[in-house]
């Protein structure tokens, strides 16, 4: 008998059925054979919310969350975030391999000429209510980008993926930008073409009056790290939702802004802002053990924001390399005095029995915030900087279930617990 394969009994028929086992998986198609009858639809799994099943292939992100690995395309992101940029392991995400100088050089230059949004785009941002969240304003202008860029249709054209690609990447800070200038009453700071990806960004959010903005060199090389760690992250809910909504062959503008709505969240990327929220509501560091019996006795009404994971079940990796930003920030910036509160809500949870047996440790939402505000950004802008680095992720997966010969339209099965067939009641005659 083959060794990798899986033997099950039917108890209801008594039948055996031998099931392949391939990269440590059964296919759950393998279990339609499974019947009690010749009309019985055959067995399914039952799986809410993915806790076990695998949705796709990939090569492009591998993640222990045992022991807290994660690589993008088989390089180690402590190693990425030390020596690579933003922009390099964005190109890396999306087309597996580190560019040569020649490859980057031509990279950097298409991402940084699509940077511009047609000013019909700035109208649609002024229609927005003064206290309009920018992360909503994000979802809707770049779904929006569709109607301008109606060959972004021809998914199944290389060519015009690449552009949409240069697009996407080039657009979402200037629509970020946009957002947030729209949302303080600011004119909008348009891209500068001579600074980097981060620079520029920095550019569109605080340029005042000076003729030429010059970011701070920390400051910019912070957010870039912060860039390079948020840029893929495998199956998560967002990512999800870009494979899923991508299946149904819509435009890549629409299947990100799909992605992006997933992203805004507080259980997943809004966590960033949800987490500054909550170390302000605490105070101060006394009131963290207080805080800390709420979230125990809250049974997961009240949640520690930022802490626990799907997949890492040890420390998460990109909290590590992110403790280690907010002291090069901190440097320049003058220490945020919620680190405080922030430390003793680790130092207690790492102790704490509810969260051990858990196995709930910080995550990358957990200190960003805190690296953001001190830089000046709004809260409201959090959700938004993950938006702008995890669009390279969302392409990269995009494109590699378009040509994934295996998928087709994401179209789940259920369980139907509803009321059998029933005739119509006439309404005089309902109770
Ligand atoms: C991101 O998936 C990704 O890869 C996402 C991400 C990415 O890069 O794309 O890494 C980005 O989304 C990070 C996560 C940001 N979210 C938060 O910080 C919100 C707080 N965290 C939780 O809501 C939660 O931990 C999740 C949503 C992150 C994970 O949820 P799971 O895997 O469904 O776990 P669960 O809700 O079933 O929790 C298991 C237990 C429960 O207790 P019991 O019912 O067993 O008693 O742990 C408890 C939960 O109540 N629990 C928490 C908690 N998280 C889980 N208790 C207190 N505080 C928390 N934060």
């Amino acid at each position: 008998m083959n060794s990798e394969t899986l033997t099950i009994t039917d108890n209801r028929t008594g039948k055996k059925y031998e099931i392949p086992i391939r990269d440590g998986a059964i296919n759950a198609n393998d279990l339609r054979q499974i019947r009690v009858s010749e009309d019985d639809f055959g067995l399914m799994s039952y799986d809410p919310a993915f806790m076990n099943t695998a949705s796709c292939q990939s090569k492009i992100t591998y993640i222990d969350g045992d022991i807290g690995i994660l690589r993008y395309r088989g390089y180690p992101i402590e190693q990425l975030a030390e020596k690579s940029t933003y922009l390099e392991t964005a190109y890396l995400i999306l087309y597996g391999e580190l560019p040569t100088k020649a490859q980057l050089d031509e990279w950097s230059r298409n991402v940084t000429h699509h940077s511009i949004l047609h000013e019909n785009i700035k109208k649609f941002i002024d229609g927005f209510h003064y206290d309009a969240h920018p992360m909503g304003m994000l979802v809707s202008a770049v779904g929006a980008l569709s109607t301008f860029y109606t060959d972004a249709k021809n998914i199944f054209d290389p060519g015009s993926r690449t552009k949409q690609t240069h697009r996407l990447i080039a657009k979402m800070p200037t629509l970020a930008g946009f957002a947030y200038r729209h949302s303080v009453g600011m004119p909008y700071s348009y891209p500068d073409n001579d600074l980097s990806y981060t620079g520029n960004f920095l550019n569109m959010m605080f340029k005042m009056t000076e003729l030429k903005y010059k970011p701070n060199p920390v400051i910019e090389k912070a957010l870039d790290v912060l860039f390079i760690l948020h840029a893929d992250h495998e199956q998560n809910c967002s990512t999800n939702a870009m494979r899923g909504v991508g299946s149904s062959h819509v435009d890549p503008y629409c299947a990100v802004a799909a992605a992006a709505a997933a992203l805004y969240g507080p259980l997943h990327g809004g966590a960033n802002e949800a987490v500054l929220r909550m170390l302000m509501q605490i105070g101060s560091k006394d009131k963290v053990p207080e805080f800390i019996k709420q979230v125990k006795e809250g049974h997961g009404k009240v949640m520690l924001m930022g802490f626990g994971h799907r997949v890492y079940k040890n420390y998460d990796p990109r909290a590590k390399i992110i403790k280690q930003v907010a002291d090069n920030v901190f440097a320049v910036t003058g220490r945020n005095p919620l680190l405080d509160i922030a430390l003793e809500l680790e130092r207690i949870a790492l102790e704490d029995d509810y969260f051990i047996k858990r196995k709930l440790y910080p995550n990358v939402d957990f200190y960003s915030g805190l690296i953001y505000q001190s830089i000046g950004l709004a809260m409201d802008m959090f959700p938004v900087l993950f938006a702008i680095p995890r669009t390279s992720g969302w392409i990269a997966q995009w494109e590699e279930m378009l040509l994934d010969a295996e998928q087709k339209i994401a179209r789940p099965r259920q369980v139907y617990k509803g009321a059998g067939k029933r005739d119509y009641v006439p309404i005089a005659m309902r109770k």
